[in-house]
């Protein structure tokens, strides 16, 4: 049987010591936390600046994520953020090492400490780990610790500069039977929406490192925050509905980061009608919306990108069809809870 948690005796640097950041830390702590938001998007493959740190510090104060910072011999050095706010698993977001030195020592020390503070939550919650960029280098010293992994591929439309546009100009869909109808998002769909997402993801790699997949409560919270702007900014007339006599089988979201990169954070058809070609008529028509907006100046989108599963060969297909292109995979991780291991 595997341990949980690593049980070997390890060599710890006994000048470290982790501890959460507070009010009396934020000074020293702003040196470490701008090398981070240099390094963000290139070696941390954030789409985005994170936050300033004015504005990370004021989410720490109102406890939306907490961050514990790795001290070595009284200078802050490391640090990792976590939040329980925004999902029913304890998301880590970042580890982060200082101009990227010792990573692997300091984010095993900081992980070991995460996992002690979250001792209690982890009796009911997973924890899930996008192990973005450099972040990737430290996926066999977490393995030790019981996380599993599934692979996640980034794909990426642009709206100029690559021959997407011209892919999606060439793409000869199949005729829509006459009682299917594309349409766009209406709330009256929400409860449909709802029941369709939660049928196709409740299966899924997905539901592994986001467990409100597998319950319509926790489906109907992943849907609220979509159509309320809680992730992102939502994009209703860009997001496509497939009817079949009128009544909703299909869903394809699409939100607005940044006011420029546009990311589809959802499709999804019910059982009986996948295979049938529906989904592509469904992307093509948002993708169709989000070109309009960009060639006539009225949003400046650069791109859609997305996200899904390296062996949801359904979903890759459609996508490449359609003129997405792999830009890169990461490891998703996620440490079950114990219940689930035994
Ligand atoms: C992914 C999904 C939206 C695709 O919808 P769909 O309407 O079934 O897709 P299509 O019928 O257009 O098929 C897409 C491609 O997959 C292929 N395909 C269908 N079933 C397949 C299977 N079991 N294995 C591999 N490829 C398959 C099709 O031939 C098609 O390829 P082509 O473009 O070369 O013709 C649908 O399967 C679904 O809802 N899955 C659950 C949710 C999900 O995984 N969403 C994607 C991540 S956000």
């Amino acid at each position: 049987m595997q341990p949980y948690i690593h049980e070997e005796e390890e060599k710890i640097n006994t000048n470290f010591e982790a501890r959460l950041l507070t009010a009396n830390d934020y000074k020293g702590f702003a040196p470490i936390y701008d090398d981070f938001r240099e390094k963000a998007v290139e070696q941390y493959m954030f789409e985005l600046e994170p936050l300033e740190f004015e504005d990370f510090c004021d989410s720490v104060k109102k406890n939306l994520i907490d961050c514990l910072v790795l001290y070595e011999n009284t200078i802050p050095v490391a640090f990792l953020v976590y939040t329980t706010a925004i999902s029913e698993a304890i998301e880590l977001n970042i580890i982060h090492s200082f101009k990227m030195e010792n990573m692997a020592e300091r984010s095993i020390y900081l992980l070991k400490k995460f996992l002690e503070l979250t001792k209690a939550e982890r009796e009911e919650k997973i924890v899930c780990y996008p192990m973005l960029g450099a972040q990737k280098n430290i996926v066999g010293e977490i393995a030790h610790y019981g996380f599993k992994f599934v692979g996640i591929a980034v794909l990426r439309f642009m709206m100029n500069g690559t021959n997407s546009r011209e892919i999606l100009k060439m793409t000869e869909l199949s005729q829509l039977e006459e009682n299917y109808r594309l349409t766009e998002w209406d709330d009256k769909y929400f409860e449909d929406a709802v029941e369709v997402v939660q049928e196709g993801f409740e299966n899924s790699a997905d539901a592994l490192f986001d467990p409100r997949f597998k319950t319509i409560d926790g489906t109907r919270d992943i849907v609220t925050k979509i159509v309320k702007d809680l992730y992102a900014e939502f994009l209703p007339e860009a997001t496509t509905v497939m009817l079949c006599n009128n009544e909703p089988v299909g869903f394809c979201f699409m939100n607005l980061t940044g006011g420029k990169i546009a990311n589809i954070p959802i499709v999804s058809i019910k059982k009986d009608f996948q295979g049938k070609g529906l989904s592509k008529h469904m992307l093509k028509k948002s993708i169709e919306k989000l070109l309009y907006w960009a060639d006539s100046g009225e949003k400046p989108i650069t791109e859609v990108n997305t996200t899904t599963e390296t062996n949801n060969f359904q979903a890759l297909k459609m996508y490449r069809h359609l003129g997405f292109k792999e830009d890169y995979n990461y490891p998703q991780s996620y440490l079950p809870i114990k219940k689930d291991l035994y």
